[in-house]
C-alpha cells in the first residue's frame, strides 16, 4: 500500500552506458534553460500550449517553479520526474527530460509518461534507454502496474521510440491536447508490468534489439 512518508521508487538514480536518469538539481536551472531555448522549433511542435513566451517560460529564473513543482508532485507520489544526462568524456551534460506523471495508485497504480531530448543528441538511441530504465524502474520498485504514451500521430520519432520497446498501441484520442496552438488527436499506447516482464524487462528488450541491429 502507497505511503506518502516513504515514497516507493524515489529519489532514484538509473543508469545504462552513457544515459543517466536523476532527480533534478536547483543547480541545473542554466543546463536546463539552454537546452530548452535552443530546441524551440524541435519542441514546440509537441509540447502543450501555455501562454508566455518560449524564451521567458525557459529561463533559467523559470526553472525554479518547474523544479518546485516536479519536487512536490515526486514527494506525493504523483511523479517520477528525470533529467536525462549523458555521461561522456568525464562531463555530465543535462540532455533532456523523463517524466511518469499523473501518477494516480490504490487500484489503478497507472501512470503518463512525457519526454524529449536535445536535438543535438537525437538518433542515439538516448530516449529509448531512458524510457526502458524509467518503466523497468516504475513496474520493479515504484508499484506502478501500467504506464501509458500518448502520442501525435504526426511524431513519427516517438511512436518509433515506443514501438521499438513493444509498447502496445491502444486507442485514438480525438482532440485530446492542445498542442502548439490547437488541439490534437493523440494515438494512446500502454505497457503493463506483466507485458514488460514477459520480456524480461524493457531495457533486455532494448538490448537485444540494439545487439541484433549492430
Ligand atoms: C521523440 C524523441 C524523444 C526521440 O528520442 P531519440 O533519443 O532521438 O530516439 P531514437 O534515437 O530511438 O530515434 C527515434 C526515431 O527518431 C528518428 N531520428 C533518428 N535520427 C534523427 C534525427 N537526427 N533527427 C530527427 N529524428 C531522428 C528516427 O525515425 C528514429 O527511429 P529509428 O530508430 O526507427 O530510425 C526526440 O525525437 C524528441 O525529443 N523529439 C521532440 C520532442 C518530442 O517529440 N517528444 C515526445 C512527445 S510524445
Amino acid at each position: 500500500m502507497f505511503n506518502p512518508e516513504n515514497v516507493p521508487g524515489w529519489p532514484a538514480e538509473l543508469v545504462d552506458g552513457p544515459v543517466l536518469l536523476r532527480p533534478y538539481r536547483r543547480s541545473d536551472a542554466a543546463a536546463w534553460s539552454e537546452v530548452r531555448r535552443a530546441n524551440r522549433e524541435w519542441l514546440a511542435p509537441w509540447e502543450s500550449s501555455v501562454p508566455g513566451g518560449w524564451h521567458e517560460l525557459n529561463s533559467p529564473a523559470a526553472f525554479r517553479w518547474v523544479h518546485r513543482d516536479q519536487r512536490r508532485s515526486a514527494r506525493a507520489g504523483e511523479g517520477l520526474p528525470f533529467a536525462v544526462c549523458l555521461r561522456e568524456g568525464g562531463r555530465e551534460r543535462l540532455v533532456g527530460h523523463l517524466n511518469v506523471g499523473n501518477i494516480v495508485r490504490r487500484a489503478f497504480c497507472s501512470g503518463y509518461v512525457g519526454y524529449w531530448v536535445d536535438s543535438r543528441v537525437a538518433g542515439r538511441g538516448v530516449m529509448p534507454t531512458a524510457l526502458a530504465l524509467a518503466v523497468d524502474h516504475a513496474f520493479d520498485v515504484a508499484g506502478l502496474h501500467r504506464v501509458e504514451v500518448n502520442i501525435r500521430p504526426e511524431n513519427r520519432p516517438s511512436r518509433r521510440v515506443v514501438e521499438k520497446l513493444g509498447f502496445r498501441e491502444e486507442a485514438y484520442h480525438v482532440r485530446y491536447m492542445h498542442i502548439d496552438g490547437a488541439w490534437r488527436d493523440h494515438i494512446g499506447y500502454a505497457m503493463t508490468s506483466e507485458e514488460a516482464a514477459a520480456e524480461g524487462g524493457l531495457l533486455a528488450r532494448w538490448r537485444r534489439i540494439r545487439t541484433t541491429a549492430g
